[in-house]
């Protein structure tokens, strides 16, 4: 198993209230910054720590700021030790984040180190420790470096991978510090483990997600204003509950991946079908259809730029296949999840649908309201099941996309239980 690849040792732990945020000395200690407000938003108390070195990048006022305490800096510091000193600093502590973590920092942790703040609550702590290296990528390449990493993932650090990419000394490569949702997303995922009922656990289920692009020529395309922002929110919430997810995004979706899903990147209708089909062969248990696919394609695509000779032109546009329909004629037994965007007749649409499309759930939005659904954070759905389910259709008021999500998820759990 990969080192980066990391399991909750302790399931049954309680939730994860306390997050210390440790920033050590590198460029990527801006981007600490979003990640301790995202780590606020998320509703976690939130310590920071930082070495002599962070504060040469960063303040401690910006992060005493963000997060609405005091900044942690020194180990033997007088007023801070009767205050809350290292020890209470780790046992307060349900979470250690360390990012950025630098190669020095690495390789003290590695070695036990005890003469500086971070280190000391790191030896001191019962809590996760998780690692987010960031440094050029030359010395990320340093066998040293790589030493450190497995002898911390040794000692279950839980150790996140550096992203890839432009560095801000210029280099290209590995030791990117990933974007902030991306820690974020890492330590959800934390919690989830220890607070989600795991009702899809093993179950592997493929979302479609975001619009579908159709050609008219190299430059110019067919689409519509989906976000992904349902299907992403779904992916995250199948995986938190124990699902194995694949994630079809249409379009241009710039969304980052959920964490552990796997992403086939598609643009028109044909694309997803096709990778619809082989994620059924593939053994798919729950198919959740959230894409806007564009109903009618150009008849052919121009294989070069139109010109604009003529004062009108006509597209002949056919119709695309249904995607949901065909995976649920094809394959029978998969859990067929279905979502309707209606301005009108919301429930005899909806009802219409479940029918025709042979579905067992589907999720139905009201579009004409103009504070939820499409580009927005928010949804608010009504949920109806197949008759033999014998199950009432359940209202979800107006929610953000997540919590609609795990609403769903434990819908689409209870069906299958
Ligand atoms: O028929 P309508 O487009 O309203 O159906 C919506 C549902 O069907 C959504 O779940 C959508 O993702 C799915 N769908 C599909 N392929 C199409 C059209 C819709 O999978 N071509």
């Amino acid at each position: 198993m990969s080192i980066f690849t990391f399991v909750n040792p302790l399931p049954t732990l309680p939730p994860i209230k306390n997050v210390i945020l440790a920033i050590t000395g590198g460029i990527a200690a801006y981007k600490s910054a979003f990640f301790a407000r995202s780590l606020v938003k998320a509703g976690f108390d939130v310590r920071v720590i930082m070495t002599e070195g962070a504060q040469a990048f960063i303040t401690p006022l910006t992060l005493q700021a963000l997060t609405g305490n005091e900044v942690h800096t020194q180990l033997l510091d007088e007023r801070a030790e009767a205050g809350m000193g290292h020890i209470e600093l780790a046992k307060w502590a349900d979470l250690i984040v360390i990012a950025p973590a630098s190669a020095n920092t690495l390789a003290r942790l590695a070695m036990g180190m005890a003469d500086d703040l971070l280190a000391t609550v790191c030896l001191a702590t019962t809590a996760p420790v998780m690692v987010a290296p960031a440094m050029n990528q030359q010395m990320w390449a340093h066998p040293a470096v790589q030493l450190n990493v497995q002898t911390l993932a040794d000692m279950d650090y839980l150790m996140i991978a550096p992203a890839s990419g432009e560095q801000a000394c210029g280099d290209v490569g590995e030791g990117r510090l990933p974007e902030p949702e991306v820690l974020l997303d890492h330590v959800l995922t934390l919690q989830a483990e220890r607070t989600v009922p795991q009702s899809l656990a093993g179950k592997k289920v493929t979302i479609t997600a975001g619009p579908t692009v159709e050609a008219i020529d190299p430059v110019r395309y067919l689409s519509n204003h989906s976000t992904g922002k349902m299907g992403f929110a779904l992916a995250r919430a199948c995986r938190d509950a124990g699902a194995e997810v694949t994630i079809i995004a249409g379009g241009k979706i710039t969304l980052p991946t959920p964490l552990g899903a796997t992403r086939v990147d598609v643009l028109s209708a044909n694309d997803m079908l096709q990778a619809a089909i082989a994620s059924a062969e593939a053994g798919c248990e729950v198919f959740i259809a959230t894409a806007a696919v564009a109903d009618y394609r150009t008849k052919d695509a121009a294989p070069q730029k139109i010109k604009k000779t003529q004062e009108a032109m006509t597209l002949e546009l056919v119709k695309n296949p249904d995607i949901l329909a065909t995976i649920s004629h094809d394959y029978p037994d998969i859990f067929m999840v279905g979502f309707a965007a209606e301005t009108q007749d919301v429930e005899k649409y909806a009802r219409g649908k479940l029918a025709s499309k042979n579905l067992d759930m589907i999720a139905c939005n009201d579009v004409s309201r103009s504070d939820i659904g499409f580009a927005s954070d928010d949804n608010a759905m009504e949920v109806f099941f197949a008759e033999h389910y014998q199950q009432a259709p359940v209202p979800l008021d107006k929610a953000s996309k997540d919590k609609i999500a795990e609403q769903l998820v434990a819908l689409v759990g209870k069906q299958l239980a």
